[in-house]
């Protein structure tokens, strides 16, 4: 093969990763082997510059950068839609379509999320990308071209052969949830510029004069309509359409389908609200169109807006509002967090009046004030959060949020450690809100599951004096729960049961139970496995600790100074001469860490069961699971289309083992 049908046989390749990756999202190589393809098509065009194509996927980034953007006038003017916000709006507007189309039966409508991005016209001349546009007005918006060609799941060329020959889609250009997260992580860190929200970061992203300044943000894009149709016939409903257009290798949201009636919009509306925060994109509501485009025809428009369809907006995820306090609450661990006091606010579905500001440093950076206005969130179940200040509208006697110097709950002095964000009471478990939530943690359900013994109950046991520390609670006696207030004899007598029954536990819900800095379920879990009983792990030491995989030098820190504390000790030998005990697993040790001292490296698609478990099945075994294979591998583990690392195994003369070998090994 000479280099000229190598290079459009990579383009084939590319494009169709591609396609299997943004389009169906089912890809059929890792990322790594695409990028080795993409590379070698670079090194190619290289040497062969005169065949370079701008629907070359090497051709995405690079265009220089403009001075500003030219205007593009819509041949067909890009629509907005009307919003309903209640049911009864929802039936007017469908008993309206009936009405003007005659028509009795139900409607067919179909149902799509309503994407919170920015709207993108873009125009395929016999299957390449000629043009993209913004919406703008509707009659006129931006040329945005070379920034839409950064975006990888745009296709710079149709797939098939079927396409009309002008062909102009139109969609919605957006940052995806995780995508906004981790460009803000990295932000952060390197002191960048943070984006507000997705759909702010997808306007600005998209808007940079610089194209290379929008490759460097990870949009995307759902198609969603079509403008211009000539040269070429298109299916009679817009549900038909949707499919053709993923033919073509134009992403359609997965979420669309069709629905009945004004009972299936609901339906519709409902089921998509539930999945909002696991869906990867933002949303502000759902979109019914009447499916049939004859129907949509006779309908028409009114001023901008069609009849044949509307947006069901979901309610409003950020409103303004005032801080008018700051209070300063205790954690666990004496970490001390502001929280704002608003002037109560109807957002997200529930009236909010408290909101989170994480700690000084994002109170610094986002330059909060008391008496500032201020866009709150609350998305889902996640607590309400301050996003951004209008400082316009600050007014002159604005106060500045000042961190406590002495702890607000029991007066010891509060510390900030060099380089930490947060800052926290010194007093340890002298402290009551310390005391408090560590009882907290001890009693829920993924520690200790003591059952009926909420925070409040908590609170109270610990405000009256009846309990310090966790050991406490098993030394409580019916009078006195029966004497507290709210508590009858029966609720005590399920209480002393809930303590009772605790006592039967694991170790490693016993090691989370203890609060220990940093020592979450999985790490606890770790924990056991490798020491198997507790003695075994008060003796290790900071050292013995890092050996363990999994545990880094600032765990193993926390761990060694938890169990150097009198206090500790003494708490947990109370807490084992009440009762609480587990089935040591020393004996069955020895025989379980059956691959110790081994280093396995997984690669390809596992049919069984996903890599993170096979990960988590060697590892408690006393295997390591490395990233990379070397000489030292003792063996890869490959699944289906495996990639380089199977190649890198082969030239090092590394084991290569399949999924049943795999499966031998986990329950030899
Ligand atoms: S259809 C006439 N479908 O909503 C049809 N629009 O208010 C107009 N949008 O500018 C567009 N998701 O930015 C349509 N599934 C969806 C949509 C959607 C979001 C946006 C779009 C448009 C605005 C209209």
């Amino acid at each position: 093969m000479n280099d000229k049908q190598r290079i459009t046989e990579l383009r084939e390749q590319l494009d169709l990763h591609n396609y299997r990756y943004y389009v169906l999202d089912d890809p059929e190589i890792p990322d790594v082997e695409y990028d080795r393809l993409l590379r070698e098509l670079e090194s190619l065009e290289q040497k062969h510059p005169e065949l370079v194509t701008p629907q070359s996927p090497t051709q995405r980034v690079g265009a220089a950068p403009l001075k500003g953007f030219a205007e593009v006038r819509h041949e067909l003017p890009m629509l907005s839609l009307r919003n309903c916000f209640t049911e009864d709006e929802l039936l007017a507007f469908d008993k309206r379509v009936r009405e003007r189309l005659g028509h009795e039966d139900e409607i067919e409508y179909a149902a799509e999320p309503k994407l919170d991005g920015l709207a993108v016209s873009l125009l395929y001349v016999n299957g390449r990308l000629e043009r993209a546009a913004t919406r703008g007005d509707g009659q006129q918006g931006e040329d945005v071209t070379q920034n839409i060609r950064t975006i990888k799941s745009a296709p710079l060329v149709l797939r098939g052969t079927s396409y009309p020959d002008r062909l102009e889609v139109r969609g919605e250009v957006y940052m995806p949830k995780k995508s906004f997260e981790k460009f803000n992580d990295q932000a952060r860190k390197a002191g960048g510029k943070i984006l507000v929200n997705p759909r702010n970061a997808a306007a600005g992203s998209l808007r940079q004069l610089d194209p290379k300044l929008t490759a460097q943000r990870p949009l995307a894009i759902y198609f969603y309509s079509v403008g211009i149709v000539e040269g070429g016939e298109l299916s009679t409903r817009h549900s038909e359409v949707l499919r053709q257009l993923s033919e073509w290798g134009l992403r359609v949201c997965p979420q669309s389908t069709t629905v009945l009636g004004t009972s299936g919009c609901i339906q519709y509306y409902t089921s998509i609200l539930e999945a909002r925060d696991s869906l990867g994109y933002e949303i502000d509501g759902v979109v019914y169109k009447v499916d049939r485009f004859d129907m949509q025809q006779e309908l028409g428009f009114v001023s901008r807006a069609p009849r044949w369809a509307i947006a069901h907006k979901f309610p409003a995820q950020e409103e303004l509002t005032r801080i008018i306090g700051v209070e300063f609450q205790v954690g666990r661990t004496g970490a001390l967090t502001p929280a704002a006091k608003l002037e109560p606010v109807f957002v997200g579905g529930v009236t909010v009046s408290n909101a989170t500001l994480h700690n000084m440093d994002e109170i610094q950076r986002k330059d909060i004030r008391i008496g500032d206005t201020v866009i709150v969130r609350r998305a889902g179940d996640v607590i309400p959060e301050v996003v951004k200040v209008l400082v316009d509208r600050r007014p002159a006697d604005a106060q500045f949020i000042i961190l406590p110097v002495r702890c607000p709950i029991c007066d010891s002095a509060v510390v900030r450690v060099e380089g930490e964000a947060v800052a926290r009471c010194s007093g340890g478990l002298a402290c009551p809100a310390q005391r408090k939530e560590a009882i907290k943690h001890f009693a829920s359900r993924r520690a200790m599951d003591i059952e009926g013994l909420g925070d409040k109950l908590v609170e109270q046991l610990v405000d009256c004096g009846l309990v310090n520390s966790a050991d406490g609670l098993y030394r409580l006696s019916h009078e006195q729960l029966a004497g507290l207030e709210r508590m009858g004899d029966k609720s005590a007598q399920n209480l002393l049961d809930g303590i009772e029954g605790s006592k039967k536990t694991t170790l490693a819900r016993f090691i989370y139970a203890l609060g220990i800095r940093e020592v979450g379920e999985a790490t606890a879990q770790v924990l056991s496995g490798y020491f198997g009983n507790l003695e075994a792990l008060i003796e290790s030491n900071e050292q013995a600790l890092q050996q363990i995989t999994d545990v880094g030098p600032i765990v193993a820190r926390h761990i060694a100074t938890f169990f150097l504390q009198p206090h500790n000790l003494e708490v947990i030998g109370s807490l084992r001469s009440a009762g609480i005990h587990w089935q040591d697993q020393q004996a069955m040790r020895a025989e379980q860490r059956t691959l110790e001292g081994s280093t396995f490296v997984l690669t390809g698609t596992l049919q069984g069961m996903t890599r993170d478990e096979a990960k988590q099945r060697l590892q408690a075994l006393g295997a390591k699971v490395s990233s990379s294979v070397s000489a030292r591998t003792t063996a890869v583990i490959a699944g289906e289309n495996p990639g380089s690392k199977q190649d890198k195994a082969e030239s090092l003369g590394v084991e290569i083992l399949d999924e049943n070998a795999l499966l031998k090994l986990l329950n030899s």
